[in-house]
């Protein structure tokens, strides 16, 4: 595996209370695969990614546990600055907002081409030259004449192709994307999409992409796993979760989805809200929301459940869900 969490705990200290982010997720990604992390805002998603690299906002953030493999090494064991050199050249990660996430007053070119000046040494005209074949990579037109452009000269499709190519120039071996696509329009949407799994598939780079709409993952991504209340609920391949969800929470994502044949009907929403943090349900989280919730669901955590060998579910009842 090239990336293994194991166990990892996160919570936030806040005037209101302990806020439990992130409650024991297992998660692993291997070179050359793309893992989706599906959920609704709130899950936990981000803040595992920002632990994993070594991002999180500390405090009021805290890791409580667990462990981050990555290449064989555990991060959380590393020193800051053995950090940082892990962060960027090995691991990259794409932000929803690129105008924010890119320096506004520094030219693309210059801004590409620091990468190659600060990590590999780089005189900065040879930089410049590739900033341009960066560019030109990723598919932005006119590379050459748009070297010297800023951030805000870019449409938002553009600039998430900058912010891929930043994101790959040291050729890392993780490319973490979070909701790299959920800032633009639909069309946009899938050529971003597609032109993040050509480069993941050209560099054997390992991906996770994290989004809370699967209609936009469901092409690209090898694996899902579902996370609720800062847990993975539902883990497995993306076709065998799409052909029959083993959890309740995937079932009820996947049936908010909108689809062409049944345009018109109403769309079906998961009720109630996701949990407050501070306040996790007892036993399955999800029990206040779930249409097939029963008594031991209340009191008891589901473990993660082997559904199959590639396959887990953290519910009681996860054989009643497959039979549909
Ligand atoms: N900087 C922060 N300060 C306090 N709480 C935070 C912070 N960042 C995240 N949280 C808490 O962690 C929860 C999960 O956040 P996040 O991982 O960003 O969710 P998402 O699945 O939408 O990416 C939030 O709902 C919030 O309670
Ligand atoms: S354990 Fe119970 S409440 Fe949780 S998802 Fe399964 S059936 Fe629903
Ligand atoms: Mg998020």
């Amino acid at each position: 595996m090239l990336l293994e969490v194991r166990d990892l705990h996160v919570e936030f200290r806040t005037r209101d209370g302990i806020a439990r982010a992130v409650n024991g997720v297992t998660y692993g990604v291997d070179a050359g695969e793309t893992l989706a992390v599906l959920g609704e805002s709130g899950s936990g998603k981000s803040v595992t990614a920002q632990a994993v690299m070594g991002i999180l906002d500390t405090p009021p953030g805290r890791i409580t546990g667990g462990e981050i493999l990555f290449q064989g090494r555990d991060l959380l064991k590393l020193k800051e600055e053995e950090r940082r050199k892990v962060r960027g050249a090995e691991m990259a990660m794409i932000f929803q907002d690129a105008l924010s996430s890119l320096n506004p007053v520094v030219c693309v070119g210059d801004q590409l081409g620091e990468m190659f000046v600060v990590h590999r040494g780089m005189g900065k005209k040879d930089a410049r030259a590739r900033a341009v074949e960066l560019m030109d990579q990723v598919r932005i037109p006119g590379a050459k004449e748009r070297v010297k452009d800023y951030p805000h000269q870019f449409s938002g499709g553009m600039r998430q192709r900058i912010m891929i190519a930043m994101a790959i120039a040291l050729e890392p071996a993780l490319i973490i994307a979070d909701e790299p696509t959920t800032a633009l329009d639909v069309t946009v949407q899938a050529q971003v999409m597609d032109l993040l799994a050509e480069l993941q598939r050209e560099y054997h780079m390992g991906l996770i992409l994290i989004t809370h709409d699967l209609g936009v993952v469901a092409d690209v991504a090898d694996r899902i796993a579902v996370m609720y209340a800062g847990r993975i609920v539902e883990s497995a391949p993306v076709h065998d979760l799409y052909k029959a969800p083993a959890h309740p929470y995937t079932r009820g994502l996947l049936d908010s989805i909108p689809r062409l044949d049944q345009k018109g009907q109403e769309l079906y929403a998961i009720k109630g809200l996701p949990p407050n943090l501070m306040h996790i349900p007892s036993g399955c989280a999800f029990h206040p929301r779930c249409p097939m919730a029963r008594d031991v669901c209340r009191t008891d955590v589901p473990p993660p459940y082997e559904v199959s060998e590639d396959r887990a579910s953290a519910c009681h009842f996860w054989r009643e869900c497959l039979d549909g």
